[in-house]
């Protein structure tokens, strides 16, 4: 990716970048919506991932130039704007620039900056998270500024939230941050603490991605998070991450039916992490991928963030042999399931799984074998 940037930020600017950066998307792979509910979580970062080209101006402009939409975008010098249309990629990056003095740090002033993907866009693998952890490693690069690992992350996610506007938790921002090859990220949201935890040899990953809408910013997201922090205040805690099974039991009466499905999806869901947690070291991938359909389960009828679509994928995935669990990656409603499978799964298999998808919906997803792959860097 490295010689991509190179090249193109030459061809758009007619001058070199002063630092090259990349950061990776991630698969959720299992902690859904746990996050933002102080809960922990496990994730993969994996091998594709947003590139970064920067260079600074000294007439305060900021020229911004993704490969989405192959067109420069020219921001004056002054405050920040928030943009909407083609030019609304530019909120990642700007919203990083919003970020950094809130945590003390100096955001460039004009600069030439062009972003490079080979991540799908849409298909729950953090696109968004890739590109500000990228591009907060370019900015502070540029300023000779180099933070903590964790103060890129929380400058990535106060962008998310702040800027772009989406109350989503550290799960995206972590794994991308704290990436390791062969390994998956573990999160325990309260601290927050990372960890990385090696990813037993032999497993795998698929993603199916079904193109249908993945309606983050869109308010689902927020009513889940919204009904969340009902949950906890009826339940007289500061996080869902407080509360027992027992005590969301206990609750039912003054919950509605739908706060009471939520509640008791997270505060199982934190239990299915945790026991993945233990299980990891075993080795034992069958009962992992059985914690991970599980988790898929209770999104479909409790969070009820699935979709017809997903859960197609994945009682189509969850028949066919080799895969050891499959389950929707992300925030849900639309986007990709993931899969975590032996070796022996391969284009047969998927693309068995694409033609049952394709005869009952009339497309076909979009299939992606990947792996894990290490964190955000400068290249
Ligand atoms: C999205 C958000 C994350 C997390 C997941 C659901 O990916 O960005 O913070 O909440 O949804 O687990």
């Amino acid at each position: 990716m490295k010689e991509q940037l190179l090249s193109r930020f030459q061809k758009v600017f007619g001058r070199a970048p002063e630092v090259v950066t990349r950061a990776p998307g991630r698969i959720e792979f299992i902690g859904n919506h746990t996050d933002y509910n102080g809960g922990t979580v496990l994730g993969a970062s994996i091998d594709r991932g947003v590139g970064v080209a920067l260079a600074r101006r000294t007439d305060g402009q900021r020229r911004f130039f993704s490969g989405h939409t192959n067109e420069i975008v020219t921001l004056p010098a002054g405050p920040l704007q928030k943009q909407t249309g083609p030019a609304s990629f530019t909120n990642y990056p700007q919203g990083v620039l919003a970020a950094m003095p809130a945590f003390g740090l100096r955001a460039p002033e004009g600069f030439d900056y062009l972003d490079l993907s080979d991540l799908p866009v849409g298909a729950g693998l953090s696109s968004s998270a890739a590109i500000e952890l990228a591009s907060g490693l370019a900015f502070l690069s540029v300023t000779g500024q180099s933070p903590s690992r964790e103060t890129l992350v929380k400058i990535g996610k106060h962008a998310e939230n702040n800027f772009v506007g989406v109350p989503c938790g550290i799960l995206d921002q972590g794994v991308s941050g704290f990436g390791k090859k062969d390994h998956l990220v573990f999160i325990d949201c309260r601290g927050p603490r990372f960890d990385t935890v090696p990813l037993p040899a032999g497993a795998h990953f698929w993603i199916f991605n079904t193109h249908t809408k993945h309606a983050l910013v869109d308010g689902l997201y927020a009513t889940r998070h919204r009904e969340c922090m009902e949950a906890a205040k009826t339940l007289g805690v500061g996080l869902l991450v407080e509360a027992t099974t027992a005590m969301v039991t206990a609750a039912q009466g003054k919950l509605s039916p739908a706060v009471f499905q939520r509640a008791r999806h997270v505060v199982e869901e934190i239990a299915r992490v945790d026991a993945a947690v233990k299980l990891l070291p075993t080795g034992d991938l069958a009962a992992v991928g059985r914690l991970l359909t599980a988790s898929h389960r209770s999104s479909q009828t409790l969070f009820q963030n699935s979709t017809t679509e997903l859960d197609f994928l994945v009682d189509t995935l969850a028949a066919t042999p080799h895969v050891y669990g499959t389950r929707l990656t992300g925030g849900g409603f639309g986007g990709a399931v993931m899969a975590l499978t032996d070796g022996a799964f391969g284009q047969t298999e998927a693309q068995g799984v694409v033609a049952a998808y394709a005869a009952k919906f009339g497309q076909k997803p979009d299939v992606l074998h990947t792996q894990t792959g290490d964190g955000a860097t400068i290249l």
